[in-house]
């Protein structure tokens, strides 16, 4: 099965990061979202990058038009009747999830892959909502997308081969490195990352070190390019506690349970970067 047209479901950090690698591979992609001007701000932010890669000299102004053009921006999920391969990248929340994957099973064609970038939700759940079981599988990216070269292919346990070769070669095609997971909580990258973060808030929550010293230790101590809360606050503390709450959910484990103190800041809404507050102030 040859993939020219690329499907995005949903345009934010995420989304548009994925539809930013699927289109400067060469591919044509349609990137959806369920408003409009979500669409367009995400459409803004990969101008935004391409701009910089132009600035940069990385790319010509010529390849950025040609990159931009390759993406249409939609709200309308029927658009996704028209793709070859569809990758969900829409908020960590199960019954969103689940809704969207019953909508595409509905309107693509029975031969096309549904791929998601969930961070913990197991695909066989999501695969359950379809039809096609066979044809679901998880397609993790890692965040800033454009940057990060890892992409995490997990097989659910209907997945097919063919369905993992497919997506294993997108990866590749997208100038990224696959790494093979099987279907528990978290998979790899969040069953080792998380509770690493969440470990840090806690330090935090028992005073043990301000955030600025907490993120040093791990800066300078472990030569990680961030902090843990500085990464939360790039990843989202919404996704953070979703992520843990997916682990404790899974795994019935107290080593797993969320800090309270990242239970308090979702629930003020001091989300990290996107809201402008999170351990930090941007
Ligand atoms: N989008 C596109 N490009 C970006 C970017 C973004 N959001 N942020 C940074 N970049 C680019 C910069 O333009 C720069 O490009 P050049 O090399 O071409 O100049 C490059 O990345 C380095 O950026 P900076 O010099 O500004 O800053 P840095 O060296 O500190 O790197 C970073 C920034 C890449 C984010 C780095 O700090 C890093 O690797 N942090 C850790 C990120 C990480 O762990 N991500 C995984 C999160 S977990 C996840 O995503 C999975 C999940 O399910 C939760």
């Amino acid at each position: 099965m040859k993939v020219t047209t690329f499907g995005v479901v949903g345009s934010g950090q995420m989304g548009n990061g994925i539809a930013q690698v699927a289109a400067s591979s060469g591919l044509n992609v349609v990137m959806s979202d369920i408003k409009e001007e979500f669409a367009a701000r995400g459409l803004a932010a990969i101008e935004n990058n391409l701009a910089r890669s132009v600035a940069k000299g990385k790319i010509s102004a010529d390849e950025k038009d040609e990159i931009l053009g390759r993406i249409k921006i939609t709200t309308n999920l029927e658009d996704m009747a028209a793709v070859d391969y569809v990758v969900e990248a829409a908020v960590e929340r199960e019954d969103l999830k689940f809704n969207i994957f019953r909508e595409l099973d509905k309107i693509c064609p029975a031969h096309v892959i549904l791929g998601t970038n969930t961070s913990s939700i197991p695909i066989g759940r999501i695969a359950a909502q379809t039809s096609r079981p066979e044809k679901v599988i998880g397609m993790h990216f890692m965040n800033p997308v454009p940057v990060m070269k890892l992409v995490e292919v997990i097989k659910g346990i209907a997945t097919s081969e063919q369905t993992f070769d497919i997506t294993w070669e997108l990866c590749e095609k997208f100038g990224k490195t696959p790494a093979e997971a099987n279907d528990f909580p978290g998979f790899i990258a969040n069953r080792i990352l998380m509770p690493m973060i969440n470990e840090a808030i806690f330090c935090l929550y028992q005073s043990v070190g301000k955030a600025e010293d907490i993120d040093t230790v791990m800066k300078l101590g472990m030569n990680h390019p961030m902090g843990p809360l500085a990464l939360a606050d790039l990843i989202g503390l919404d996704t953070c506690l979703a992520i843990m709450e997916t682990l404790y959910d899974g795994f019935k484990d107290s080593k797993y349970r969320p800090c309270p103190l990242l239970r308090k800041y979702v629930e003020a809404g001091w989300l990290g970067r996107k809201s402008g507050r999170g351990f930090y102030t941007y």
